[in-house]
């Protein structure tokens, strides 16, 4: 016979085989959400929240730092930012990261994911000249985050390159693929005692041409095996960030509709992680298909999707010790031909669009699907062999809104779905992380679309910030799913 405590228990140690049994650690609770929850999720399950440098750090000249890409645009162009503002100070933590670490603290996360900025640390992009304070900032980031317990998770590169490395070809120049590992020799050197998370490139697909594509892979594939040969005693674990929707079929009845989520699918996600994820490596067969068949009938002589060499094949594949995925929303899919000629669109034959009845956000490209993020966990379960999956990111945006149901409401839905994908599905999800922690400088939309947890006033000089409705949502999800913790089980 079992014993109350036993009974109590039994639910965690069985730990993803359990389905729907209740627990009962949750009384006492005022939330009614709390309350209608069943379990907690897994032991060890890392809660985390997220910002990039660009977006946050402000700062843009101080100490040494050369300029990025990001600093030019929005000094030579501003008209290229919805607002025409800049992230010259954006959230200004790199004064302020204390408050940040305090706040990332007071919301009950373990983890924190940022990035480096690498003309910070590499005014040039390469290691002719090291920044000492550039370095010192990341080096008292890291120190403050472990000395309150949260543990750093690390992108070495989130769209931020140096001007100087722009300015010979950025990554069309296949000579990054050196400058990248030699940065990343410098932070792996500098940091990998503290750093066990690393995150080397963070979302290609976003950002990249096909050519671009081609020496991301390798830069990655070259940083993690620099890592695995030099740094393995360290003990870390790396990635590469991948964003992507999940596709629905128009008619889910209609094969050819089923085919082209599929298609859809390949060429997004599949393009980066096909070589690296796959049994087989290389991009998907079915974008060297289709590609190497337009370029053909373009009278061209060679694809315009590059070919690795087998070795490349090689040094590419397995390079990564979990699936780290970015995600936001979905598109329904059906055969079509769109965009010029030639384009990525084209090449796909797929026409994706949303489906007018998933709510909006305050981001164009950003509906509310939450069925979709279990479908996409589901997809990378089955494609690439039932890996570990982080997710990197998952938000929602809005617009100066401190009572923003929006985003509770997203991320009910989103947690009530991936709760599903790792209890009804087995997919091995051992970590999820909200993207953001703070209101800031969302690229192109400038400060017009928020998707932080706390909200920035970006007009008070001390760049004040407020927890949002969402950041109490936040903690008591947290702490409920951390009956782990508690119970000592
Ligand atoms: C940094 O840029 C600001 C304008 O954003 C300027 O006022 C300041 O003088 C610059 N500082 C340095 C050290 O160049
Ligand atoms: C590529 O970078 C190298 C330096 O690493 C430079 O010498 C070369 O000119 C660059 N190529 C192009 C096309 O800019
Ligand atoms: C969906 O596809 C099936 C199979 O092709 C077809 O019979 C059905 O009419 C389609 N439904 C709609 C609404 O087009
Ligand atoms: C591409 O061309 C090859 C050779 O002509 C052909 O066998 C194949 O079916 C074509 N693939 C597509 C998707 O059109
Ligand atoms: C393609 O043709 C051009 C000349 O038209 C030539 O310079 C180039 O080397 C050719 N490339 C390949 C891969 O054969
Ligand atoms: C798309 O919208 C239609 C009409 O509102 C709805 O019936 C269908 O379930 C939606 N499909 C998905 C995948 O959300
Ligand atoms: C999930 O991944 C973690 C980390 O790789 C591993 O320790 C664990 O055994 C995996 N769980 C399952 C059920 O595969």
């Amino acid at each position: 016979m079992a014993s109350p405590t036993v009974i109590l228990l039994l639910p965690l140690a069985l730990g993803w085989l359990s389905s729907s049994v209740t627990t009962h650690v949750y009384d006492g609770s005022n939330s009614v959400f709390l309350v209608e929850r069943r379990r907690s999720l897994p032991k060890g399950f890392i809660f985390a929240t997220s910002t990039a440098a660009y977006q946050v750090e402000g700062a843009w000249n101080a100490s040494g730092k050369g300029e990025n890409i990001w600093d030019q645009m929005v000094h030579t162009n501003p008209g290229f930012i919805a607002d025409r503002s800049n992230g010259d100070t954006a959230c200004n933590s790199y004064n302020l990261y204390k408050d940040d670490i305090k706040l990332i603290k007071d919301l009950g996360f373990r983890m924190y994911r940022f990035s480096i900025s690498w003309s910070r640390v590499l005014p040039d992009g390469t290691t002719r000249q090291i920044n000492e304070p550039g370095l010192k900032y990341y080096d008292d980031l890291i120190n403050e985050l472990i000395s309150q317990g949260i543990e750093p998770m690390v992108t070495l590169y989130h769209w931020d390159l140096p001007v100087a490395l722009q300015n010979m070809g950025g990554w069309l120049n296949r000579t990054i693929v050196d400058y990248f590992q030699d940065y990343a020799d410098l932070i792996f050197a500098r940091f990998g005692s503290k750093v066990k998370w690393w995150i080397t490139i963070n979302e290609p697909f976003s950002i990249e041409t096909i050519w671009q594509g081609h020496n991301i892979l390798k830069a990655h594939a070259r940083a993690f095996r620099l890592y695995k040969a030099k740094y393995w005693h360290h003990g870390g674990k790396l990635s590469i960030s991948l964003d992507s929707t999940a596709a629905f079929p128009k008619n889910s009845s209609n094969e050819e509709d089923v085919r082209s989520c599929e298609r859809y699918m390949q060429f997004q996600l599949g393009w980066f992680a096909h070589p690296i994820f796959s049994t087989y490596g290389d991009y998907p067969a079915v974008m060297r298909d289709l590609i190497d068949n337009n370029s053909a009938r373009e009278g061209r002589n060679f694809s315009r999707l590059p070919y690795f060499t087998v070795k490349e094949i090689e040094q590419i594949r397995g390079t990564f010790d979990f699936f780290a995925l970015n995600h936001y929303s979905s598109r329904m899919c059906t055969n079509g031909k769109r965009g010029q000629s030639p384009s990525w669109s084209r090449d796909m034959e797929v026409y994706a669009y949303f489906n007018a009845s998933w709510p909006p956000s305050q981001s164009s490209w950003l509906k509310v699907v939450p069925e979709g993020f279990r479908k996409l966990l589901n997809w990378i379960n089955f494609e690439y062999n039932e890996p570990e999956i982080f997710v990197t990111e998952n938000g929602f945006s809005d617009y100066n809104v401190l009572d923003d149901q929006g985003r509770i409401n997203y991320l009910k839905g989103y947690l009530s779905e991936m709760e599903k994908a790792i209890y009804e599905d087995g997919c091995n999800v051992t970590g999820y992380t909200v993207w953001s922690v703070l209101d800031n400088f969302e690229w192109r939309a400038g400060y017009t679309e928020r998707f932080g947890l706390v909200h920035v006033d970006f007009e008070s000089p001390l760049k004040t910030r407020t927890k949002k409705a969402s950041a109490a949502f936040i903690k008591d999800y947290i702490e409920a799913n951390s009956a782990w913790i508690s119970t000592g089980s």
